[in-house]
């Protein structure tokens, strides 16, 4: 994003003048590069119906505003204040759904990982005059936000915005296009356009997330406990370190993975003196003069991130804001954790105590520093030894820049596609499938998907995995950190991993990257042909997102789609022998499966060996994308998915028990599937499933954030609950399935199809949604594009035009019609 560090240079200089910002702003940089509000509500609590955007004024009668961007947006929040009437304090929430906005927490925090953006949804402002005010970390997904004044006076805003993070391009807007006779149908292709656009960030665009003081430390405020890359082997230490109490306490971690796991937490809140400490402060959670000791990511639930909070120790005196002190935890091998202020003994626990079950609690891992909601810190001359011998592990006046890149605090090292844009913002290999191809049908930013590979491809080990979550601030090449439980454990990541590549190469024909990267590929797909059994031929997993890790019909289906997919690159790129040893690899896989994993009693392919009654989405979805099913089978198999039909969507698994509560419909899995009824031309089953679970994301104003969702409660709600992502990527298949199916471009199948060199209309599905019209714009790489419209007539005649570079054959196919077209530039005909 051109011009984005003289933006965060504005941003920064705005805290000391709003009106040398605003005067620049218009002159020097690109007002795109903020997302403005399309509704507001003022009033006495939070209203979904709002209206223009105008200046407005908050008092004790009208304390509320909701402020509406219309769909997902991300930035550094910022806001004028025209006018205050005395020193105040308000209270800003962000989240994606309206109705999560009304919690205390609004749909936060995200304790997870660090991900370079703000823990918390909610954040308070002492307001003393009037001028520009800018939140320091970001907000990285959010439809709603609200302001509420929580003391006394009057004060008066305009111009609530974020600043963009992301790029604020609109989906239609993007490179590549959908449009069709239906508006459902063009608000659901936006749906995973508009996840990616919240999702793949460029290099340097999420900012530092630490500022770092050459005398007082590193400043850390809203952020939980990023961890430090020099102490993942440390075990039973003694952690000394000065902090300085700016507001609220500090928190910091101990024995804390380095991967996705947690550790402890410890937060020492000072006391809290009313004259810096927020109306809203939660003095429940938070008691003055305490530490707090829990174990996993934080001090509350949230969702799937359990926590738990183990004890609150009382500080036997004052701890005072602004003053520094010496903070001293011993990790003692003996079974104890203690912690001493200025060697004043606070606590010395019994860390078996905290198991109902005995056993021992694990000292080791790196440790962290953070900030808890609203509270702010300095942390400085960090001293780490051994507890038992005393000798010196560690030592970081946390003085120098360098901090940043050690602890995974500095600005994102590359530009990659993360999870999600609000939490979850990590570099998930397997979840990049669905946003891989849908970046081919809509974004064209083919540097979001070469630079989320080179990312996870520094990530490898000596075995060929590479790993499954990257964080945005660690160099991934310190692999070794994460290694082997960290962040390599969900096995059937690698497959899933290496086809979001192949769909690449399918897309672009990029051979030079093919060729640059394919001895690590190589490398992983060695790896894979180890897992599979030389006994039954099967692929056996350690553990697998896709269910039936050891044995299974989805891992061992996903691996055959590899192995094929593998093979058509190794053909691209002239590597005769790896291509043949793949396909081979891949034709023994199938038999194996066809062989073990059949099941004829339900007329589908078996969850594994060791349970062939059940049958799951992604099994079906990757044994017949893999084309290793016989006609006879498809039919069967997706017949057999009427077991599965759970609302509006299909349950993942035949085991899962729709009468349990947190039973939820994932749209990635079911996007899985797509491809799989359509090559069994079901398009009746295909159209249900879209609008079903596409339409379910579209349905509800207060939940529709414009992007795709991460799972779906049978009802229709956001699943998971408020954690739950509603910019997510990976749900959003639909995008180029419409593309491919409905507007009906894709490439022919195989090495021939490759970079659009043989591409396909055939708008089957549109056709038989009864669509008027459709259209659709591919990008192709390095440059250039293809076009397609057609339209049904009066007289029930279709009449289609393409624009394609002359130098690609395309043939169009409905029904039993069929028509080679190349050649030409330009094509219209009518059938
Ligand atoms: C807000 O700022 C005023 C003026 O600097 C100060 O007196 C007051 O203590 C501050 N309040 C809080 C909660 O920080
Ligand atoms: C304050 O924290 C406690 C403990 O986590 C929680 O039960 C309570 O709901 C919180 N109160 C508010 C207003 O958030
Ligand atoms: C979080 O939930 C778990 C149960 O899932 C519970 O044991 C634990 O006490 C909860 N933690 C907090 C901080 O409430
Ligand atoms: C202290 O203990 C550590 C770990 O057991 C060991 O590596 C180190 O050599 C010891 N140092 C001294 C001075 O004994």
């Amino acid at each position: 994003m051109p011009g984005f560090r003289t933006l965060v240079w504005l941003i920064q200089l705005s805290f000391t003048s709003a009106a040398v910002l605003e005067e620049r702003s218009r002159g020097s940089h690109d007002a795109d590069a903020v997302f403005r509000p399309v509704g507001l509500a003022v009033g006495t609590g939070y209203s979904s119906q709002t209206s223009t955007v105008k200046t407005f004024k908050l008092n004790a009668a009208s304390s509320f505003a909701t402020i509406d961007y219309g769909a997902e947006r991300a930035g550094w929040p910022f806001f004028d204040v025209l006018k205050v009437d005395r020193p105040l304090q308000i209270e800003i929430k962000y989240s994606e759904t309206f109705p999560d906005l009304q919690l205390s927490s609004s749909d936060g925090p995200y304790p997870f990982n660090v991900g370079q953006a703000n823990t918390f949804r909610v954040e308070t402002f002492n307001i003393t005059k009037a001028g520009r005010y800018s939140s320091f970390l970001l907000q990285g997904g959010q439809r709603w936000q609200s302001i509420q004044l929580l003391t006394d006076g009057a004060i008066t805003f305009r111009n609530v915005g974020l600043e963009a993070s992301i790029t604020t391009v609109e989906p239609e807007k993007l490179p590549g296009k959908f449009s069709s006779s239906d508006d459902v149908l063009n608000e659901i292709w936006n749906l995973g356009a508009r996840g990616t656009i919240a999702s793949c960030v460029d290099e340097g665009s999420q900012r530092a997330v630490w500022e770092v003081d050459s005398k007082m430390g590193v400043h850390i405020t809203n952020l939980r406990p990023a961890q430090t890359t020099k102490a993942i082997g440390f075990e039973s230490y003694t952690l000394e370190f000065d902090a300085f109490i700016e507001r609220g306490g500090i928190w910091w971690s101990v024995a804390h993975s380095f991967g996705i796991l947690g550790g402890f937490h410890l937060q020492l809140v000072g006391e809290l003196p009313s004259a810096t400490t927020f109306v809203n402060t939660n003095k429940t959670l938070t008691p003055a003069n305490t530490i707090s000791l829990a174990k996993g990511y934080a001090f509350v639930n949230q969702t799937s991130v359990t926590s738990y909070l183990l004890d609150t120790f009382k500080v036997p005196f004052s701890v005072k804001e602004k003053t520094w002190y010496r903070i001293k935890t011993v990790l003692d091998p003996k079974g104890f954790l203690s912690v001493s202020i200025n060697a004043k003994l606070v606590f010395k626990a019994t860390l078996t105590n905290y198991y109902s079950g005995g056993g021992s609690i694990s000292q080791s891992g790196s440790f962290g520093f953070g900030a808890w909601q609203d509270h702010a810190a300095y942390f400085r001359n960090v001293v780490v030894t051994d507890t038992a011998n005393g000798s010196t592990l560690y030592t970081n006046s946390l003085k120098h820049q360098k901090v940043l890149a050690e602890y995974g605090t500095g600005e994102n090292l590359a530009s990659v596609c993360l999870d999600g844009p609000k939490r979850d913002r990590l570099v998930w290999l397997g979840d990049f499938y669905h946003t891989s191809r849908i970046i081919g049908a809509s974004t064209g930013r083919f540097d979001h998907s070469t630079g989320t590979f080179d990312f996870l491809l520094k990530s490898q080990i000596e075995n060929g995995q590479l790993s499954i979550s990257p964080n945005l601030g660690y160099d991934p090449s310190i692999a070794s950190a994460f290694a082997p439980t960290g962040s390599y454990f969900l096995e059937d990541y690698q497959p899933l991993g290496f086809l979001s590549f192949y769909h690449y190469i399918r897309h672009t024909n990029d051979v030079a990257y093919a060729r640059k990267t394919w001895n690590q590929w190589e490398k992983q797909l060695n790896w894979l042909l180890g897992k599979i059994s030389s006994t039954d031929g099967l692929v056996h997993f350690g553990s697998a997102f896709l269910g039936g890790a050891d044995a299974g019909s989805a891992v061992s289906c996903v691996s055959a789609e590899t192995l094929y997919a593998a093979a058509d690159i190794a053909t691209t790129i002239g590597k005769k022998a790896a291509a043949a040893k793949f396909r081979e690899s891949a034709n023994a896989l199938a038999d194996a499966i066809n062989d073990q994993l059949w099941n004829d009693a339900t007329g589908t392919y078996g969850l594994s060996t060791s349970d062939q009654s059940a049958f799951t989405v992604a099994g079906t979805a990757f044994c017949l994308t893999s084309g290793i099913a016989s006609k006879k089978q498809v039919a069967s198999a997706i017949s057999a998915l009427d077991d599965l039909q759970l609302g509006f969507g299909y349950k993942d698994s035949s085991n899962d028990d729709p009468e349990t509560t947190d039973l939820n419909i994932s749209p990635n899995t079911n996007g899985f599937l797509l491809p799989a009824i359509l090559a069994a031309e079901d398009w009746e089953r295909a159209s249900e499933l879209i609008y079903g679970v596409w339409g379910a994301m579209l349905a509800n104003p207060e939940t529709n954030t414009g992007a795709s969702w991460e799972y779906i409660t049978p009802q229709g709600e956001p699943g998971l609950g408020a954690y739950t992502s509603l910019g997510h990527p990976w749900g959003g298949a639909a995008t180029y399935i419409l593309t491919e199916w409905v507007a009906g471009l894709r490439t022919a199948d195989g090495v021939e199809g490759f970079g659009y060199k043989n591409w396909i209309l055939s708008p089957d599905l549109g056709f038989h949604m009864g669509l008027k019209h459709a259209s659709a714009t591919v990008p192709l790489f390095p440059s250039g594009q293809i076009s397609v419209h057609w339209e049904i007539k009066k007289n029930g005649q279709m009449l289609v035009e393409v624009r394609a570079p002359k130098s690609l054959k395309g043939v169009f196919k409905l029904g039993k019609t069929k028509k080679t077209l190349q050649g030409k530039s330009k094509y219209r005909f009518t059938v």
